[in-house]
């Protein structure tokens, strides 16, 4: 009895955690990463472009940090985990930094796994070879202070 009982409670909830692993990762809201940078993306367009604003924690520069625009895709095919891209125009001082990554559900939580490529101003094509950095964030939402 006990065992149809158990059997009945296991099968009754299997649909409630498949539909929970099967939630999709989405990239419209507020993100914060490793570095205590933060991000807030738009609503994603039909086609998977989108706007947003990135406030960094660090910068190359001895400028004053400010909020700057930036501007992407996520990939159009409906996946639950997809890919995406973006710019950031950095408003203060003359670097661009691009972004490439993949929106992943990670124990039933989104994360945002990237590469990015700051490329900084040369002077001279002499000094080409050293203006472009490399490196790696990890995004989760930010939590708003209640
Ligand atoms: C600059 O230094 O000229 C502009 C700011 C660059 C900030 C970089 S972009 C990659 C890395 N991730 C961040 O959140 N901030 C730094």
């Amino acid at each position: 009895m006990l065992q149809r009982t158990l059997f009945l409670l296991l099968f009754s909830l299997a649909p409630v955690a498949s539909s929970l692993s099967a939630e999709k990762c989405v990239l419209t809201g507020n993100w914060t990463n490793d570095l205590g940078s933060n991000m807030t993306i738009e609503a994603v367009g039909n086609k998977g472009s989108f706007n947003g604003t990135y406030y960094t924690a660090v910068s190359s520069t001895t400028k004053k940090i400010e909020l700057s625009p930036l501007q992407g895709f996520q990939h159009p095919l409906n996946n639950r985990q997809p890919t995406f891209g973006f710019t950031v125009n950095w408003t203060f001082s003359d670097s661009t930094t691009v972004f490439v990554g993949q929106c992943f559900m990670d124990k039933e939580k989104e994360v945002l796994k990237t590469m990015w490529l700051l490329r900084l101003h040369a002077d001279s094509i002499r000094n080409d070879w050293k203006a472009t950095m490399i490196g790696t964030n990890t995004f989760t939402r930010l939590k708003l202070q209640e």
